[in-house]
């Protein structure tokens, strides 16, 4: 996710831009960049700096950019290190045409071939730059918005633009499909981005572009066409949001966001591995499938949620590609007697990608001899770099402190490269990964079936927020779901709670339960679910307050516990991509019900740089 923002008026740009930037900072901050039109002759004249916004700031503080019309870009690296050369804007071969992009194409490298065919100059290994070298072949005796048009149409995946250039300099151009973009209608000045925080402190009054719709901004007005060029009629509507508010686009915190985003988080990440039925596709910065073919074992090495991610993925290596796996936490893999080698395949799961324990042990595997593929959420970062391949999770800047969309994406990358794995190593039938692969797809429209369901686990939530210790249950695939809904109870409500194997209730948790402490008991339907239901008769003989998981039309539960919140029905061996949402709600609700801080939560960082 990077942030847009586009100015045209009469006011002095820069400041305006970077202002703009700062307030979209939490959408991205490993590059950023601006570009504004220079009244003397019409250039373009670019400022880009590597590093978060501040770097931007200084650098124009001793070059400033003079002039009333402008573009800037904070970065959210997918293609390409966060370098000054890939940090947009992006211009075209004579810097007449410059341009910022929100979003992924997905066919840049074939488009990029035959531009290079054609004698186009590219300065950087971003998918960006594709679109800017595009609307430059088509931009002869047309006007810029039409040569806009035509890129487009020829870019899939999702893009959220803003264009200038010199040869129009009274024009800002901007479009969007599968990005957010927004105009800001002001008085004999209007701006474009990709977030009203960027825009409120000037003006409320708010177009939001609608998918493949093209806006061309005056000083004193705007027109919006379709990408057929039909005009449409888009009249602004005045937003009552504050700055703050609508940083988090309404939510009350960037935790409760994040949880509401996850559906489309996972859709663009499935679609982007498995654009047609069981192609999988695992191309960039990838070991060889032959290296793949012939590893033996499986390590997993991680931290706090993405170990529990990790776990999930154990049953997921074993299950569907048949490699056996072993996982640890990073701070005991680091100083075990580890008996890997050249045949051992090291997975290493981290959000940030700097996370000290994590990368000590993938320091230590290498010199063992064993490959390593990272499955992370930041491009360049360190872990990225110290990775034979690397999965990315395209999940965005994860703000709030407690792992949620990156945790499902984390799954979701897992489930694709067992996907990958099993298919290059013959290990599971052609129609079995086809049935996967639909049920995998169904899952981020069951994750919205339940995000609708939010106000009801809102409220069993409250009904337990004042109980001073919880226990999570789960069995097999969903072990490791307990495991992570205690994690996130704990660390924004500061609740006492633990997560357990649901078969070793009686090996001695069985001594905690009564009427003081809830149990969360993850039932959804699965091979192990009437072992479930037996530990729920248990817990319920002994007065345990018991808030159930369960799959959608079993009343069975509701009959043996008045707490029960449904997930919909799916394939058991992805219920951890759907009980991990309403786990997130459970803790989320019960921590703003305490008045915990759940975005910053007490003690803790969002990424552990040291030991
Ligand atoms: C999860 O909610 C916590 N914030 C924490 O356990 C986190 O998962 C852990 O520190 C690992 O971080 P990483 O994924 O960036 O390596």
């Amino acid at each position: 996710m990077c942030g847009i923002v586009g100015y045209i008026g009469g006011r002095p740009a820069q400041d305006i831009l970077l202002a703009g930037l700062k307030r979209l900072e939490y959408r991205g901050y490993d590059s950023s960049g601006m570009t504004v039109i220079l009244p003397v002759k019409n250039s373009l004249l670019t400022r880009k700096s590597p590093g978060k916004i501040n770097a931007l700031a200084k650098l124009l503080k001793y070059k400033p950019l003079k002039g009333s019309i402008g573009i800037a870009h904070t970065r959210w690296a997918t293609h390409g290190a966060p370098t000054q050369a890939n940090a947009h804007p992006h211009a075209d071969c004579d810097n007449e045409i410059v341009l910022v992009h929100n979003g992924i194409i997905e066919n840049y490298e074939i488009l990029k071939e035959q531009l290079l065919k054609e004698g186009h100059l590219f300065s950087s290994q971003t998918d960006t730059e594709v679109i800017v070298h595009l609307i430059e072949k088509f931009y002869k005796d047309i006007p810029l918005e039409d040569a806009v048009r035509k890129a487009l149409k020829l870019v899939s995946g999702s893009f959220a633009i803003a264009v200038i250039s010199s040869r129009e300099p009274e024009k800002l151009i901007g479009a969007r499909s599968g990005s957010p973009l927004i105009l800001g209608i002001g008085k004999n000045e209007n701006f474009i981005a990709s977030d009203a925080p960027a825009i409120l402190g000037y003006t409320k009054n708010i177009v939001f572009l609608g998918e493949n719709e093209i806006a061309v901004l005056s000083k004193n007005g705007y027109k919006i066409t379709d990408l057929e060029g039909r005009q449409l009629t888009k009249k602004p509507e005045r937003l009552a949001w504050d700055i703050e508010q609508a940083q988090k686009q309404g939510y009350k915190h960037f935790m409760l966001k994040e949880i509401n985003e996850q559906p489309g988080i996972i859709e663009n990440l499935i679609n982007l591995r498995i654009p047609r039925d069981s192609r999988i596709i695992f191309k960039e910065q990838f070991i060889g499938a032959q290296k793949l073919k012939s590893i033996k074992n499986i390590f997993v090495v991680a931290c706090g949620t993405a170990y529990h991610a990790g776990l999930v993925g154990k049953y997921i290596f074993e299950s569907i590609s048949k490699i056996p796996t072993q996982i640890d936490v990073s701070s005991e893999f680091r100083y075990r007697e580890l008996l890997i080698n050249k045949d051992t395949l090291v997975l290493a799961i981290s959000q940030s990608g700097e996370t000290a324990d994590t990368l000590a042990g993938v320091r230590q595997a290498r010199k063992l001899g064993a490959s390593v593929i990272s499955i992370c959420n930041v491009l360049g970062s360190t872990l990225t770099r110290e990775s034979d391949g690397v999965i990315y999770t395209h999940a965005g800047p994860e703000i709030g402190v407690a792992s949620t969309k990156a945790y499902t994406a984390q799954l979701v990358a897992i489930y694709l490269f067992a996907f990958y794995l099993a298919k290059i190593r013959n290990a599971i039938l052609p129609a079995r990964l086809d049935r996967l692969i639909k049920e995998l797809k169904k899952i981020p429209g069951r994750q919205a079936e339940i995000l609708k369901e939010q106000d009801a686990i809102a409220r069993v939530s409250r009904r337990h927020s004042h109980l001073g210790s919880f226990l999570y249950l789960g069995r097999n695939v969903n072990y490791p779901s307990a495991l992570e809904g205690a994690l996130k109870l704990k660390e924004i409500s500061y609740i006492p709670a633990e997560g357990y194997a649901a078969g070793e209730m009686k090996h001695g948790p069985i001594a905690l339960i009564d009427e003081y402490r809830a149990v969360v008991c993850i039932a959804a339907g699965s091979k192990v679910y009437e072992k479930m239901v037996s530990n729920i008769q248990e817990i319920r003989s002994r007065r345990g307050k018991i808030i159930a998981i369960a799959t959608e039309g079993d009343n069975n539960i509701k009959e043996l516990t008045g707490e029960v919140i449904y997930v919909p029905k799916c394939d058991e061996l992805f219920s951890p991509l759907l009980v991990a949402l309403p786990l997130q709600l459970l803790a989320y609700h019960i921590s703003v019900k305490r008045g915990c801080d759940v975005d910053q939560p007490r003690n803790l960082a969002k990424s552990v740089t040291v030991e």
